[in-house]
């Protein structure tokens, strides 16, 4: 039954989505559209470089508490694209990291997350 298939598939999509499963999340939880980190590096280096640095690893002059977070790390790119999404979107509570979506439009934020994941792949790939 095509219908009874196409409803399945749709459930699989949505429980990986909850984070009920560890394959493949990574690649369901894109954008639409896919981002561009070729505009992503313009956005990054005009708006996040001043705290994390053009390699991402975070500025050492900058005295923040928290500090900015390293964005090369493990830890930061072994996030889901819609925890990281988010992050940027709406920023984090009692840190430095404000909300994004003030000035950056949804398009604008994924380029920039396409970017941030070229910080992953010089590690040498998925963590
Ligand atoms: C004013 C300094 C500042 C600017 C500008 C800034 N950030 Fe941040 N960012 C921070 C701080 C501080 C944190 C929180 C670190 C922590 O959680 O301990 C953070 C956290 C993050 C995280 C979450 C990492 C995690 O733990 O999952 C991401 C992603 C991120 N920033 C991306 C960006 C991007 C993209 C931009 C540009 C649009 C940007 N930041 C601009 C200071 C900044």
């Amino acid at each position: 039954m095509l219908i009874g298939r196409v409803v399945l598939c749709a459930a699989l999509v949505g429980l990986s989505g909850l984070g009920f499963s560890n394959i493949g999340v990574q690649d369901l939880a894109v954008s639409p559209k896919g981002g561009d980190p070729v505009s992503g590096r313009e956005i990054y280096v005009n708006t996040c470089i001043r705290c994390h640095g053009i390699d991402g690893k975070g500025v050492l002059e900058v005295k923040l508490v928290p500090p900015p977070a390293d964005l090369t790390s493990p830890a930061v790119q072994r996030r889901l694209d819609g925890t990281l999404f988010r992050r940027i979107h709406e920023g984090k509570p009692n840190t430095a990291m404000g909300a994004w979506k003030h000035s950056l439009s949804d398009e604008e934020i994924w380029d920039i997350l396409a970017y941030v994941r070229t910080f992953g792949t010089e590690l040498g790939g998925q963590p």
